[in-house]
């Protein structure tokens, strides 16, 4: 818990309301700020149904929402919101000119020694932050959506962000129980982006050569590789596919998946006759209209889900 520590978030969509809840959960008092009055009223709601849906699955180590709610306060300017903090995290929108104008004045106007972290999704720090006096202690914290339920968080450093700021905002990010991954440089799609990416371009690849459906691809993710992802990174899973470990793993198999990377060398287009099979496919399951439902009802799984790993997320 970090119960003497103030966070300050700036912007309150989906991202800040995900963020103050897991800042609040951890004990810390949270400011939020946002520039347009009428979402700072809606995040109120929606920072009470993320909290209850917490509250209800047992998530929230023993606190009830009200008790995490009630760490967060609105604050009526930027000001108000960035006075005592020692963390700011900044969710506006994913628009590089609007987060070089937000870092300017949360650089001039947020307390000297407070680290400044932006969540952008794919922005590279060094592209928002250079012009900075404060450079050095601007860095990214990416959340994967909502922070308050998934702990993995990407802290990407531009080359000026010094060590100290990185120390501090993994170790606050470990007191609040998130899972900090310390990146050792910027890179486009930092680290989990990038593991996507290269599964993605496998699965539009199987289906633009004919050799899948695209249900064929969903299925061997969703019922073959993601329930033991759901418990194991890449490594740990290969270490205990071999008796002899990693390197015994890598001798066996190594030479085949060399082979395999034979053939995925080229990029895949997305668009065009691939992308109409793969859209076809997913309309013919899920019409457009039912999407926000199917949306819901990921997301109550995915509750029960981590409620479920959360003690195995806890130990690694
Ligand atoms: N949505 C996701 O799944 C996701 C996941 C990880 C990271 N992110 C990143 O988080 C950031 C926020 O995304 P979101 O989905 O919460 O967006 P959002 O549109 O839901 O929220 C953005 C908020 O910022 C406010 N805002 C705009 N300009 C502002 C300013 N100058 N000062 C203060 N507030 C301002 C807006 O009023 C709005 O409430 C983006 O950089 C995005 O890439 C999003």
């Amino acid at each position: 818990m970090a119960g003497d520590v103030k966070t300050a978030i700036i912007g309150s969509g989906l991202i800040g309301c995900g963020w103050a809840v897991a800042f609040a959960r951890g004990g810390c008092a949270v400011s939020l700020y946002d520039a347009n009055a009428e979402a700072a009223k809606q995040a109120v709601k929606l920072l009470a149904r993320l909290a209850g849906e917490l509250e209800s699955a047992g998530m929230l180590d023993g606190q009830t929402a009200a008790q995490v709610t009630a760490r967060v306060e609105i604050a009526d300017d930027l000001d108000a919101a960035l006075g005592g903090a020692v963390h700011v995290q900044e969710n506006v929108p994913e628009k590089l000119d609007v987060k070089r104008a937000v870092f300017s004045d949360l650089d001039a106007r947020a307390p000297r020694d407070a680290v400044l972290a932006s969540s952008t999704s794919a922005l590279l720090p060094s592209t928002f932050t250079q012009h900075l006096d404060g450079r050095d202690r601007c860095l990214v914290a990416h959340p994967i959506n909502p922070p308050s339920l998934i702990p993995a968080v990407e802290i990407v450093p531009a080359p000026w962000t010094s060590a100290g700021a990185m120390d501090r905002c993994a170790n606050l990010m470990d007191r609040i129980g998130q899972k900090p991954i310390r990146m050792k440089r910027e890179i486009d799609g930092f680290i989990m982006n990038r593991l996507q990416g290269a599964l993605l371009q496998e699965a539009f690849r199987l289906v633009a050569d004919g050799i899948a459906t695209p249900e064929d691809v969903d299925t061997g993710l969703r019922d073959g590789l993601a329930p033991r992802w759901a418990l194991l990174g890449p490594f740990e899973t290969i270490d205990l596919n071999a008796p002899g470990g990693v390197r015994d793993y890598v001798a066996r198999y190594g030479p085949m998946y060399a082979k395999i990377a034979e053939t995925q060398r080229q990029t895949v287009d997305w668009t065009g006759e691939t992308l109409d099979r793969i859209e076809a496919a997913r309309r013919a399951k899920l019409p457009l209209d039912q999407i926000p439902e199917a949306q819901a009802e990921r997301d109550s799984r995915l509750v029960e889900m981590m409620k479920h790993l959360g003690s195995n997320t806890k130990k690694s």
